[in-house]
């Protein structure tokens, strides 16, 4: 199987949970110093997303590829007809654009990325099993965790703003169970947490397994474009705000997939929080 992303959070988890499962891997990285960050006993090849042709070594001999896709549109209709003349198979990482939930309903360029190239993926005729993914609880790692250690408050919009954050270690379960078990052709996998949380209630869960107490300041959605502006990409924080303030006055969309494919819960996002402590410990600048 060749894993794309497998530097990344959902795919280096994939990754070891393949080889974990015996099954043989190739991981692709279009950063050859990235190689060695990956598990000696995987097969790394780099290809780049944006270089069609740069894929064909990758992909020899392969049955099944996970898909991850975090670069711009222009190739990927070259890179789904390169899949299909090689692979039978493609796990894609998408996302929950198609559920009418508010959340998921606000413009976005990335979910209108990922409808593209399942368009792609079926004109291909590929099998496939989509991954639709909410929220990733690791999120919270770039959004809050400097802010946390650096003086324990965090500035942010639509602290009412309910999502269920997911546990990438989730995410990578279910798109490594279904790419090494039968079954999970014309799979389409919603993949929530167990529980809707609001934001603020996502930072007072950190500082209660941190035992430390952290202030949720409210910022009016114009604050945080200009609190933000210069290192978030103005359409990532446009697109967040859509789709938080949208969802103010209703709990999160929460599905029972993980739950229903994995055979066990979700995790927690109490569990995400206190297995990633010391990634919030160790952010530069902490108090003593
Ligand atoms: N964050 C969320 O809440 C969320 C929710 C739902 C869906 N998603 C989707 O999840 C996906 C991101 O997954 P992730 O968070 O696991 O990724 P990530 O941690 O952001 O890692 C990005 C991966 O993309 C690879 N990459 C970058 N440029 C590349 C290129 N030119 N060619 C080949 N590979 C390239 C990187 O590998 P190298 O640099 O080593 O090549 C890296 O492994 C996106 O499609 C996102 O929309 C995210």
């Amino acid at each position: 199987m060749l894993v794309t992303g497998a530097t990344g959070r959902v795919g280096r988890a994939v990754t070891g949970l393949l080889i974990e499962a015996g099954v043989p891997v190739r991981a692709l990285t279009h950063r050859s110093e990235a190689a060695a960050t990956l598990p000696a006993n995987v097969e790394v090849v780099t290809g780049d997303l944006t270089v069609p042709e740069s894929l064909d070594a990758g992909l020899r001999g392969v049955s099944a590829v996970f898909l991850v896709w975090t670069v711009p549109p222009a190739t990927a209709p070259a890179v789904v007809d390169r899949l299909a003349t090689c692979v039978r198979r493609v796990v894609f990482l998408s996302s929950p654009h198609q559920i009418p939930h508010p959340f998921f309903q606000q413009p976005n360029p990335m979910a209108a990325l990922h409808a593209d190239i399942e368009r792609l993926i079926v004109a291909a005729g590929l099998e496939s099993t989509i991954i639709r993914p909410g929220m990733f609880a690791s999120n919270v790692l770039s959004w809050w965790a400097t802010a946390i250690g650096a003086d324990g408050v965090v500035r942010w919009p639509y602290g009412a703003a309910e999502t269920a954050p997911v546990d990438d270690r989730d995410v990578a379960a279910v798109a490594a169970r279904t790419l090494y078990e039968d079954g999970h052709a014309g799979g389409d996998y919603v993949l929530t947490g167990p529980e809707s949380l609001s934001q603020a209630e996502q930072v007072s869960i950190i500082g209660d397994v941190l035992g430390r107490r952290i202030r949720f300041v409210e910022l009016s959605p114009d604050e945080f474009r200009s609190e933000t502006a210069g290192s978030w990409p103005r359409p990532v924080v446009d697109m967040l705000l859509a789709a938080w303030g949208a969802t103010i006055g209703r709990p999160a969309f929460v599905t029972s997939t993980v739950f229903d494919i994995l055979g066990s819960a979700p995790r927690s996002f109490r569990q995400w929080v206190t297995d990633h402590a010391t990634a919030f410990i160790e952010s530069p600048n902490l108090p003593s």
